[in-house]
């Protein structure tokens, strides 16, 4: 089709690629279409041989026969009906399958940042609503392409046969009617936007008296504000009465230019039968056909605005599919890491044109190290650790697990190596013994999740749930307190057993008695790992072999928590502060 665009060609041949597949289900569909068109036509036929058979001639066989040819050709129709519905509907939802599945593959691969720019509820949008409307919007367009196409062909055709002379004359003089009634419809509507346009006045007077009613009142605007009010009261009768009879008119006047040349036809029609041209049943049929003609007609013409509709929802959904996935420069897979963790002069920004959040980062943790990071809020704490599974990519220096680059390893296989309590604790709608023995630890047997969630401290909760460890924890486990979210996170990082682990503390305010837990269960979870902490516990701090303090990216002491004391800088002054709280 030459009058859309070239890329919505594109495109549509892109979505035709999803319908190919199911190429037979589609040629049902299709030769279904042409029987119901056909049909249509069949019908406007079958009045010509009724009427002049039945009431002119009075042949006994027609009049014994019509009602079942009739019956016939519903039957045969509505049977097309049903068979082009159901393949053309069963396409779509194959369509919408595939589409939709393709969209989650790819929104598991997408990076984070991806997901920084975009609002969730987009997504969620472009994976329930586009997909659907796309589906629409083609198999609508096939249907009313196809069939609505042949049935016109298949009217006109007939009435051609009937006689051309007439069917010429309506060929011509249709179009010119469909003008000349669009026209008048284009302007009533003009018209009726123009005043609704401005109607708006009276709520807007009302809504400064009362806003400013105590302006209104002290300065004893009332009778200002009571003119100004009374005049846009009236003002908008007067607008909404205008519209009303516009309204009103717009159809009778409408009707009324169609009737006219309905009866334009309908005189021609009738000197053709004058002139014994025309048949009374050829003149029945052919007023049939011409009405039979309107509906089809009309979709067509309405066919470019839902294909440009699905048009643009289906390049929404491969420009999704189209963005990116994380980038795996590297392919080299790690068995199981030492767990040294180095920094080289690492800085970070978040856009390519925004602030560096990090500057100059160096640090070297050796294999079975711990490492606390504090600083205040925004220093970059969560961002520094981010970095390691790469959730984002360095914008220079490098990260090195065991002297690799981790953008020379395999994705999967660098966050292999590292299990993450994050700052926001995420479980799923599930159990807890799925959700401690998550992802790729689906499949660890019940003793070693329920050794997992005892190293927690988190059995001594879960024995005490009606249903233990099947229990459903709710979506994001909203049935859960806080402290014990976090121990089932513990949980699932201890059943991973990686050799690196990340710790981003959650501030949450916790009582003393779940503090205790807590505590006990990361103090299990640090044993023999590589340890980055973000810690808000003076009890976690304190036992690290060595502290960081941030502070705006940078990185401005370091040592172990005697030594800082000792140096009585940054750390000394959060510790006394923190200190007092306690
Ligand atoms: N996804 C993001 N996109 C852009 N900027 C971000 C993003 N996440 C964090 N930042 C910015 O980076 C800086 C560091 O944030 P970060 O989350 O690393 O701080 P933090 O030290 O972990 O703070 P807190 O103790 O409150 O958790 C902040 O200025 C923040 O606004
Ligand atoms: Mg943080």
């Amino acid at each position: 089709m030459s009058t859309f665009p070239t890329d919505g060609a594109k495109v549509y041949r892109r979505l035709l690629g999803y319908v190919l597949p199911h190429w037979p289900a589609f040629a049902v569909a299709i030769v279904a279409l042409l029987l119901v068109a056909a049909t249509e036509a069949g019908f406007a036929a079958f009045i010509k041989p009724l009427i002049d058979g039945s009431f002119v001639e009075r042949d006994q066989r027609i009049i014994m026969y019509a009602p079942l040819v009739l019956v016939g050709l519903f039957f045969v129709r509505g049977v097309a009906a049903f068979l082009s519905s159901y393949a053309m509907a069963w396409v779509g939802r194959k369509v919408i399958n595939t589409l939709r599945g393709e969209m989650f593959t790819h929104l598991l691969r997408l990076p984070v940042s991806f997901y920084d720019r975009t609002p969730s509820g987009t997504l969620l949008a472009k994976l329930t609503y586009n997909v659907e409307q796309v589906a629409r919007a083609t198999t609508d367009v096939i249907t009313i392409l196809v069939r609505d196409t042949f049935t016109v062909i298949g009217l006109l055709g007939w009435m051609f046969y009937l006689n051309w002379r007439l069917a010429l004359v309506l060929l011509i003089g249709a179009p010119l009617i469909a003008h000349v009634i669009n026209l008048i419809n284009r302007r009533f509507r003009r018209y009726s936007t123009r005043i609704q346009d401005s109607v708006g006045d009276v709520t807007q007077i009302a809504e400064e008296a009362i806003n400013g009613q105590r302006v209104v009142k002290t300065f004893g605007g009332q009778a200002y504000e009571q003119g100004r009010f009374d005049q846009a009261n009236e003002r908008n009768r007067k607008l909404n009465m205008k519209l009303e009879s516009t309204n009103a008119a717009s159809v009778p006047v409408i009707q009324f230019i169609a009737a006219i040349a309905a009866a334009g036809v309908i005189y021609m029609a009738l000197q053709e039968v004058e002139r014994s041209e025309l048949t009374v049943g050829g003149f029945m049929s052919f007023i049939a056909a011409m009405m039979l003609l309107l509906a089809p007609l009309k979709r067509l013409t309405k066919i470019l605005a839902s294909l440009q509709k699905g048009i643009a929802a289906a390049q929404s959904i491969f420009d999704f599919v189209d963005t990116p996935a994380e980038p795996e420069p590297g392919n080299k897979q790690l068995a199981r890491a030492m767990g040294a963790v180095r920094y080289q002069k690492v800085s970070f920004r978040y856009q390519e044109d925004s602030e560096l959040v990090l500057h100059d980062i160096d640090l070297a943790i050796k294999p079975g190290q711990s490492v606390a990071f504090v600083g205040r809020s925004g220093s970059g704490k969560s961002t520094l650790v981010g970095l390691l599974p790469r959730f984002y990519d360095v914008s220079a220096g490098q990260i090195l697990i065991d002297g690799e680059d981790i953008r020379s390893l395999g994705l999967q296989s660098l966050r292999d190596q590292i299990a993450l309590v994050s700052q926001h604790i995420t479980l799923f709608n599930d159990t807890i013994a799925n959700n401690i023995a998550y992802g790729r630890l689906e499949g660890a047997s019940r003793e070693a999740i329920i050794a997992a969630a005892e190293a927690a401290h988190a059995m001594e909760f879960i024995r005490q749930l009606p249903e233990g460890l099947d229990t459903m924890v709710g979506e994001n486990g909203v049935l859960l307190s806080g402290g014990q979210r976090q121990r089932l996170a513990i949980a699932r990082a201890l059943l991973k057993d990686s050799p690196i682990l990340i710790l981003d503390e959650a501030t949450s305010a916790l009582d003393t008695e779940s503090e205790r837990h807590i505590q006990a269960a990361l103090e299990t979870l640090m044993q023999n790992r590589t340890t980055l902490v973000i810690a808000h516990r003076l009890s976690t701090i304190e036992r690290v072999d060595c502290i960081m303090v941030m502070d705006k990216g940078r990185i401005i002491e370091s040592g172990s928590h005697g030594e800082l004391l000792a140096k009585n800088g940054q750390y000394a002054n959060l510790y006394r502060l923190q200190f007092q709280d306690d």
